[in-house]
């Protein structure tokens, strides 16, 4: 008797554990021009103090290349689909992990700084940003690598083009 009590004990644990589990999606990034050698990936993480975003690239121009989430989840029409920076608040423009969700878009993951080979990172945290709930959610909207620095200038920080695009999906 006392062993199937200790049994159904650890079943409750497990299944508690696993309920537990930090939420995480990922977005591949592919260019958006045809033969194009853009690509890379961006795996996020919900965490207690927001959300754990990191990214690699490859393939850009050595130097700045903006970097946002855009409200849109799909990178059609050379990324144009993707539609303008993910904004549920009407803000300004900015760089979220510094200014904030009242002060940046919800999507303004500021630049990342390719090397002279064309490869770059990112490993930002980013705060009131989730997955699945809530009015800041982004599963399914995309990334967007642009052509340029994103300056932080208004309305969307002078980035120009769209040269790599990918769609935030959950993880299973
Ligand atoms: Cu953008
Ligand atoms: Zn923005």
């Amino acid at each position: 008797m006392k062993r199937i009590f200790v049994l159904f004990a650890l079943i409750l644990a497990l299944a508690g554990s696993s309920a537990g589990l930090a939420a995480t999606a990922t977005a591949v990034i592919s260019g958006t021009q045809p033969g194009s050698s853009v690509g890379g990936k961006v795996t996020f993480m919900e965490t207690s103090e927001g959300l754990h975003v990191r990214a690699n690239v490859s393939g850009a121009s050595a130097g700045k290349h903006g970097f946002h989430i855009h409200e849109v989840g799909s990178c059609a029409d050379s990324g144009k689909a993707a539609g303008g920076h993910f904004n549920p608040d009407k803000m300004d423009h900015g760089f979220l992990p510094k200014d904030g969700i009242v002060h940046a878009h919800a999507g303004d993951l500021g630049n990342i700084t390719a090397d002279a080979g064309g490869s770059g990172e990112l490993d930002l945290m980013i705060p009131s940003v989730t997955l699945a709930d809530g009015p800041y959610a982004i599963a399914g909207r995309s990334v967007i690598l642009h052509e340029k620095e994103d300056d932080f200038g208004q309305p969307v920080g002078n980035a120009g083009g769209r040269i790599g695009c990918g769609i935030i999906t959950l993880d299973e």
